[in-house]
């Protein structure tokens, strides 16, 4: 697949990440009952950067939390996918270290394009059988965790993913930061309080103590489109 999008011209993904957040830095309540709270331009952003990318991927919580099918959308935006030079479906990829997403969430019963979980060692026989049960490939990278920079080039290489789309939730967004592996950030500001400390960011994880390991942004562009700022950074580090 190509595009005529930025991609790496490296042997991995250019990797964007897309998070609606609150004024407050907040991608969900604290109870995880509300994540869904940006408006239909932000939504249709969503869809506009999905017609950019080869592959979408999300967490184990968040395509749990939701329902969500990871897919192009309407078909204006399958027509956008082929203006764009890329396949009218993207493909999806779920990520669950232990095996443990629900087999049953929406969007495993959308059968439109292929679905690839990557998973770990930790994942028990039986799970791998169910899953395998719901999706086209599963991948395991690693023996706990997931080795992203092995499965990313995978997915460029054995898929022809040149840009990857991950929408969460903030324990992926945080690994993939971690490990040098994002290229670009959009993030929508929305303009409500949620506050609740044990409420999800867009970054989760143990977080660090060294502003030297901070992953450092430049500002791309910023908008505001009614009552939201759509802002778009870009990640410093080098992969
Ligand atoms: N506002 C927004 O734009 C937005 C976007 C996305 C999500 N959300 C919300 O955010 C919440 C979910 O976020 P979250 O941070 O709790 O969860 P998440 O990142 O969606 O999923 C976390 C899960 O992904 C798997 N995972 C992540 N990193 C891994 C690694 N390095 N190795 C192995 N497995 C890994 C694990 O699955 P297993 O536990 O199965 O091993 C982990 O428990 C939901 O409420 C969702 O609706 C909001």
């Amino acid at each position: 697949m190509s595009s005529r999008f930025k991609v790496q011209s490296s042997k991995l993904p250019f990797v964007l990440v897309n998070m609606a957040m609150t004024a407050d830095g907040k991608i969900a309540t604290a109870n995880r009952a509300v994540s869904s709270f940006g408006s239909a331009r932000d939504h249709e952003h969503l869809l506009e950067l999905r017609a950019t990318a080869d592959a979408v991927m999300a967490g184990a919580r968040t395509v749990d939390s939701a329902p969500i099918n990871l897919g192009p959308g309407p078909a204006r935006f399958r027509r956008l996918r082929l203006k764009n030079g890329l396949a009218g479906h993207n493909l999806r990829v779920v990520v669950s270290g232990s095996g443990l997403v629900n087999p049953q969430a929406e969007v495993f019963r959308h059968r439109f394009s292929p679905i690839i979980v990557f998973t770990t060692g930790r994942a028990s026989p039986a799970r791998l059988h169910q899953l395998r049960a719901v999706a086209d490939e599963v991948k395991i990278f690693g023996r706990h965790e997931i080795n992203f920079r092995a499965a990313l080039g995978w997915l460029r290489v054995e898929w022809g993913v040149q840009r990857l789309l991950c929408e969460g939730g903030g324990e992926l967004n945080n690994v993939l930061f971690s490990d040098g592996l994002v290229d670009e950030l959009h993030l929508t500001v929305c303009p409500e309080i949620f506050g609740g400390r044990e409420a999800p960011t867009i970054a989760g994880g143990n977080g660090f103590h060294r502003l030297a390991k901070a992953t450092l942004l430049q500002i791309k562009s910023f908008k505001r489109i009614g009552n939201e700022i759509f802002a778009v950074f870009t990640v410093c580090r080098q992969k």
